[in-house]
């Protein structure tokens, strides 16, 4: 692939497709990564000589020493979350120093995002979300409101200091109402102003910093965090994040124009997951036990197991359309290396209706029935194959069947969670 680009990679099903170990392999190729949506919600792993290093908020190209990380200004920012995350990198030797930087008009998480998170979560009862329960939605509503503070807000302390009074004592009454325990403001103060002084020196403007770097050709790779379908206007609303989760939050989110946008690459699993509630077209028992029963499928960021199903090209096919993709990298292609018969799932039955895309109404898509086509498994280990060449004749079958189905061609397919496992079509 050629150096130098700007690249956005998106997940392109519901989340957790292996985003952080294709952005790691793919860092050589870049100067920058930054990350443009979402929070502390993400969890993205990278396997580097069988260390395991999950990051939320920094992006995942961190590992990498001489290479720029922005957190751009379409994150929201738990600034104590990401002071841990920050000390934990450091502690383990990763150098963070000169090359971590943070956009000052970033939005900030406090407290009360993260309780009106779960306690709205619990008002919901039956029709739960399934959050990650740290504040998201209540930060990015705060956003929208216009009473969100920004990171430029938190590392003023004055500012801070007397927006953050007059925020809690509004939201104390809503979590009155609401039955919960109201914050302290002195509490929350001390805690905050900590993690301010200690992020300061990293706060920029990153919209300037990034089109300096466009400036000199340093290519840029955009990290998208969750996936399509979790995307606050393409996603299963309302089992959604708040953010734009598809290639276009990657512009907003960075200040980045379209036009100096290069290609889109999607990142899908050989087969399903969501973690969360709504709907999961795909959703199948013996596919998610065998996954588990191997200790896959765990959720990165909250230890909840992830529900499984069968590859579902209508969705993936979808994704394609909407973001641009070009190529894919499927990943966890070794999760299937047992299975009998595969299946994909190639259209949606709902009564007499067939679909070839995945409808809007989060009711019907509940309800679809799945049209699969069937693969014979190739039951083979494909972890060792270093290249196409060396990919099982039935393991191509499937992948060629994806291409097809979907529209875009696999070009990087990962057969396990290290760094070395990658194979570049
Ligand atoms: P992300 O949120 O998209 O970055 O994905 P997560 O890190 O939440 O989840 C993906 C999981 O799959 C992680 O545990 C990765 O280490 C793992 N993984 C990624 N690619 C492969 C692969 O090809 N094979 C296997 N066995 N694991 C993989
Ligand atoms: P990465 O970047 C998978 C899901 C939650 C829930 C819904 C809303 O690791 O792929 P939120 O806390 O965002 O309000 O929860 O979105 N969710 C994810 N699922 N991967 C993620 O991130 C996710 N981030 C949020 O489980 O269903
Ligand atoms: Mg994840």
């Amino acid at each position: 692939m050629a150096k130098n680009k700007n690249i956005i990679l998106v997940g392109a099903q519901w989340g957790d497709e292996g985003k952080g170990k294709i952005i790691d392999v793919l860092m050589d190729q870049v100067g920058v990564v930054v990350r443009t949506q979402g929070g502390n919600n993400a969890g993205h792993t990278v396997f580097i000589n069988n260390e395991k290093y999950v990051l939320h908020l920094v992006p995942s190209g961190i590992l990498h020493k001489d290479k720029k990380c922005i957190i751009g200004n379409g994150v929201v920012i738990d600034p104590v979350g990401l002071k841990a995350e920050i000390e934990g990198l450091i502690s383990r030797g990763i150098h963070v120093d000169g090359n971590l930087f943070i956009s000052e008009t970033a939005h900030v998480v406090l407290p009360y995002h993260r309780i009106l998170d779960a306690q709205r979560e619990v008002l919901k009862g039956k029709q739960k979300i399934g959050t990650t329960k740290r504040g998201i939605g209540p930060a990015y509503a705060d956003k929208a409101y216009r009473t969100g503070l920004r990171m430029l807000d938190l590392i003023d302390i004055d500012r801070f200091s007397e927006l953050l009074k007059q925020r809690i004592k509004d939201n104390n009454k809503i979590l009155k109402i609401l039955g919960a325990k109201p914050l302290s403001y002195k509490k929350v103060f001390e805690e905050y102003k900590e993690a301010a002084e200690y992020l300061k020196p990293y706060v920029v403007n990153t919209v300037v910093l990034l089109h300096e770097e466009i400036r000199k050709g340093s290519g840029i790779l955009f990290e998208g965090a969750q996936g399509t379908f979790l995307d606050i206007d393409h996603g299963t609303y309302p089992y959604v994040t708040s953010s734009n989760t598809t290639a276009g939050g990657a512009c907003t989110g960075s200040g980045v124009p379209p036009t100096k946008i290069d290609t889109v690459i999607g990142v899908v699993k050989a087969y399903t997951t969501r973690v969360g509630e709504g709907p999961l077209p795909t959703e199948n028992q013996y596919i998610s036990d065998l996954l588990h029963s191997m200790g896959r499928e765990f959720g990165a960021t909250t230890g909840r197991p992830r529900r499984c199903g069968w590859f579902d090209a209508v969705a993936v096919r979808h994704a394609v359309m909407i973001n641009g993709i070009e190529r894919l990298a499927v990943t966890n292609l070794d999760g299937l290396d047992t299975v009998d018969v595969i299946k994909i799932c190639i259209g949606y039955k709902y009564g007499s209706q067939k679909y070839d895309y995945v409808p809007s109404d989060v009711n019907i898509l509940a309800r679809v029935e799945p049209i699969y086509a069937e693969f014979e498994g190739w039951k083979t280990p494909t972890t060792n194959a270093k290249s196409w060449k060396e990919l099982p004749r039935k393991t191509k079958d499937y992948l060629n069947a994806i291409s097809e189905l979907t529209g875009a061609r696999p070009s990087i397919i990962s057969v396990g969670p290290d760094r070395s496992q990658t194979i570049f079509v």
